[in-house]
């Protein structure tokens, strides 16, 4: 096998070297089933099990109440953004959006195409670098919901608390959190991730959403995005993303069984990004850190370097040690470390040794 390297990806990204190995190793034959996941229907006794284990994997790791479904669904976290309108927002009065940076901007505008939205909050005079305190924000009482995005994976902006919308069901883009940490779901009427960051490949996106809000949808919704039908059929309306749900059950297996729970996990990642940020911070400014201490992304880590001319400079020397993937997206430039669930410590402290030397050569 070629070396493998660490990848700050952020998505698809990094995943637990045990589920690697365990697919590779039962991926021309299922144990009992005689046939790899690839070629079994989703009608099966074994693919059964393995949706249910999914499922219970993650009502076990994050104690999702009885109230709520779990559904695996197809085209990513963008498809959500359209969805949730379709099925809450049709008919209602408007929806509240808080927008904290390219996510829930995106889901801002893709939600109008199906009914009003009002915007509660908008980080963009400040670009986008930090999100907004409980005072802040003011539902109306009569929306249909209220959105957010509880992690910014470009601009590495994350809620430390969940934020209170009264009475207004919680709305929440997870993609690139889920899992990373142990997370109130009661407070949530809606809450979704797409897989590939902390869960699983790409290809399969898991929506956890309350009875109520399933009993919403208008039946004009056509059935692949309806989530009353959906629900009702357990996903199987058709053919689900087979592949992308056994890798979900083999990462919950992962987390429940290796690592021990969503709060051991988040220590982990809490140790993680402290190593980051504690470089950024005593480098005399030769870093700097995109998002305002108070709510940095303990997943990932936007940063700049204080010479833009050096982007480059960093970026080879540090791939040529291994460190990939660590270019930052165009709208915020610089550099980012996406360190999800499955990056070890050791990645991290590579990656910040790196940095330190970095800076030495090059202030
Ligand atoms: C927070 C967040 N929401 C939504 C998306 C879009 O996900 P997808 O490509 O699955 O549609 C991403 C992708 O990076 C994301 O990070």
């Amino acid at each position: 096998m070629e070396k493998r390297v660490y990848n700050f990806s952020p998505g698809p990204a990094v995943l637990p070297m045990p589920v690697l190995e365990e697919a590779q190793r039962d991926l021309l034959c299922l144990p009992g089933a005689g046939a790899s996941i690839l070629e079994i229907s989703h009608r099966s006794k074994t693919f059964d099990k393995i949706i249910n284990g999914a499922e219970a994997n993650l009502r076990k790791l994050l104690g999702i109440p009885e109230n709520y479904r779990v559904l695996f669904l197809q085209g990513g976290a963008l498809l959500q953004f359209g969805m949730i309108a379709m099925n809450l927002l049709r008919g209602a009065k408007s929806a509240d959006y808080v927008v904290t940076g390219t996510w829930s901007k995106k889901a801002s505008e893709e939600a109008k195409t199906q009914g009003a939205i009002r915007l509660v909050w908008d980080g963009k005079p400040t670009n986008f670098n930090r999100v907004p305190k409980q005072n802040e924000l003011s539902f109306d009482s009569g929306a249909a919901y209220a959105y957010l995005c509880s992690n910014e994976t470009i601009q590495g902006v994350q809620y430390p608390a969940v934020p209170d919308t009264g009475s207004v069901p919680l709305v929440c883009d997870s993609s690139s959190d889920f899992l990373s940490r142990p997370v109130p779901v009661e407070k949530f009427g809606l809450l979704y991730a797409c897989a590939q960051k902390n869960a699983g490949p790409a290809g399969v996106t898991i929506v956890i959403i309350r009875d109520d809000l399933v009993a919403r949808s208008p039946s004009d919704v056509p059935s692949l995005l309806n989530y009353k039908l959906l629900a009702e059929a357990k996903s199987l309306l058709n053919t689900p993303p087979t592949f992308g749900i056994y890798i979900v059950k083999l990462v919950t297996d992962w987390l429940l069984n290796e690592i021990g729970g969503l709060e051991k996990m988040a220590e982990q990642n809490r140790r993680k990004a402290k190593i980051l940020y504690d470089v950024i911070d005593g480098s005399d400014g030769f870093y700097q850190g995109h998002a305002e201490p108070g709510c940095r992304s303990i997943m990932n880590v936007p940063f700049r370097l204080r010479n833009p001319a050096s982007d480059e400079p960093f970026l080879k020397q540090a791939a040529s040690q291994g460190l990939c993937e660590l270019k930052g997206h165009r709208s915020v430039g610089g550099c980012r470390a996406s360190i999800y669930n499955a990056m070890p410590v050791e990645g991290v402290q590579l990656l910040a040794n790196f940095m330190q030397e970095f800076r030495d050569k090059n202030k």
